[in-house]
């Protein structure tokens, strides 16, 4: 039985009303599924990543919510560091704090809108880890670097940096995250064969760098996910799920892409 992810990244967007509703409309409508899913064979993973603001609102919505049917909360970005003086920063100390069970680390927009480099994103990959919460490790290739033929160089780059001094059990407890700097906001998904090659390679080679070639791996592609690409993305052999933004943020669309594998 294949279990997939459904993540949605709503990077700085939804106030706390807006997450409010959101939780009222999509845990109402996804109540009951899990049963109807468990019947069918499946089983689904579902976490929202709201800004920090919203955490709380989050936090506070799902408590009204059927206890099966809560996504997972997670958080868009983290500092290593317990705390200090550090102006602008949130700890995962503090994450916890409001129940978040995952951190997206090294999204493209951190890379290159905020200058993330490799070494900085790989120590938050270890300080989550070592707090026992999911890193959600995104990376992927510009226009530019698939255009000259270097994304499969790229994407070893970013996944050795990530991997470098974790252990096989660190590394299988990673979620990584393929997504295509070209695809994401821009309504232009990879086609599902280009996704399922990185996403094939990205699988060995992180066997490879932890020494385990049966060691289970997620990867989830992002990048213009859509419900009306969803079902053919998620039915690729190597892609156990979605990282989802702009959809992700209307209940409606989310739901559909849920339903794009809960009826396939
Ligand atoms: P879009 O789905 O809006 O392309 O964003 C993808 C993404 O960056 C998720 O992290």
């Amino acid at each position: 039985m294949k279990k997939i992810y459904l993540y949605g990244n709503w990077k700085m967007n939804m106030n706390r009303e807006e997450t409010e509703k959101f939780y009222k409309d999509f845990g109402g409508q996804v109540a009951g599924d899990p049963a109807l899913l468990a019947a069918m064979g499946k089983t689904l993973e579902v976490a929202v990543f709201p800004p920090f603001t919203s955490l709380a609102a989050a936090e506070g919505a799902s408590k009204n919510l059927d206890k099966r049917t809560v996504p997972f909360l997670g958080a868009q970005n983290v500092y290593f560091e317990p705390k200090g003086a550090f102006t602008g920063e949130i700890s995962i100390p503090m994450l916890k704090d409001f129940g978040c069970a995952h951190v997206i680390l090294g999204h493209s927009e951190r890379r290159t809108i905020f200058g993330e480099p490799d070494e900085l994103i790989a120590g938050k990959v270890k300080a989550v880890l070592d707090a026992a919460l999911v890193p959600v490790f995104c990376y992927g290739e510009t226009l530019a670097e698939r255009e000259g033929d270097k994304t499969f160089d790229v994407v070893s780059r970013q996944l050795r940096a990530a991997l470098s001094g974790r252990t096989p059990g660190e590394a299988e407890k990673i979620v990584y995250a393929y997504e295509p700097v070209w695809a994401i906001g821009t309504g232009k998904s990879a086609t599902s064969n280009e996704a399922q090659e990185v996403c094939a390679y990205s699988k060995k080679l992180i066997r490879e760098l932890a020494g385990s070639a049966a060691m289970p791996v997620v990867v989830l592609y992002g990048g213009s996910v859509k419900p009306d690409n969803a079902k053919e993305l998620l039915s690729m052999e190597a892609i156990d799920g979605a990282l989802v933004g702009g959809a992700s943020l209307k209940a409606d669309s989310f739901l559909q892409i849920y339903k794009a594998y809960a009826n396939n």
